[in-house]
């Protein structure tokens, strides 16, 4: 089983990161939600912590996944280049942007607050941003809009995956199982 992708074909490591960063994106977004509609207490401070760990999560595998395309770059979309091609191309790039830009905005706000940001409530990370309420309010408005911006584009990208896989092109075997 290949690990690297080749010009026609997905290797592992690229499809575990892809998978992967789908469960965490998908719990995240569930669990930012949660958290977004509680008062902040002692009984469920550790929900925030869990979402800033799990985030920060999220920025490194963006980041390796950048790393390994560098090293392995993934093959084009299949088929011609109309313009479910160059749609795919940007759907992609958008979730590159997205990935990076809600962990940095969830960062922000949380430094805003004035409360030391913490990875497993260990690490301590530095603040992005000096803390005020105005900062807060924009940061954290910032990372709701593009949470569901990603959660729109999610859906339109699932439902691109499986129009394409009925119609029998083989894109989403292909992320699955490496190639068609
Ligand atoms: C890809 C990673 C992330 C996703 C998908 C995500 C998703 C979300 C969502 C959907 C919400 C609810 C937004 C709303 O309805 O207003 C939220 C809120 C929140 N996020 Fe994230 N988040 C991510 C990363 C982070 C990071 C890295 C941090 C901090 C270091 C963070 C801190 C917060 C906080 C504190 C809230 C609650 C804000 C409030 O009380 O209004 N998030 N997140
Ligand atoms: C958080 C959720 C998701 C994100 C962030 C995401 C992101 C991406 C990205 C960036 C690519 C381009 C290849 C790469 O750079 O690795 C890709 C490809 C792909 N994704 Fe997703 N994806 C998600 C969920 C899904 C779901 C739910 C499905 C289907 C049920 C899916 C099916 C595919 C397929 C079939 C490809 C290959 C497209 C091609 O061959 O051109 N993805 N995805």
């Amino acid at each position: 089983m290949a690990l690297r992708n080749g010009p026609e074909e997905f290797g592992l490591v690229t499809r575990l990161i892809h998978w992967g960063t789908m469960l965490l994106v998908i719990g995240m977004l569930a669990l930012g939600n949660r958290i977004a509609d509680m008062q902040p207490g002692l009984a469920n401070l550790w929900l925030y912590g869990l979402h800033k760990t799990l985030g920060f999560g999220v920025l490194t595998l963006v980041t390796l996944r950048i790393v390994w395309h560098v090293a392995s770059p993934p093959p084009p979309p299949i088929g011609p280049r109309n313009a479910g091609f160059w749609a795919a191309r940007v759907a992609h790039w958008g979730f590159y942007v997205l990935l990076f830009a809600i962990p940095l905005t969830g960062w922000a706000g949380s430094s805003a607050t004035g409360i030391d940001v913490m990875i497993a409530d260990r690490w301590t990370v530095p603040p992005l941003v000096e803390a005020s309420e105005a900062a807060e309010a924009f940061w954290f408005g910032l990372h709701g809009i593009l949470t569901k911006v990603l959660f729109g584009l999610i859906v339109l990208h699932m439902l691109a995956a499986l129009k394409r896989e009925m119609e029998g092109d083989g894109t989403l075997t292909r992320m699955i199982r490496g190639r068609v």
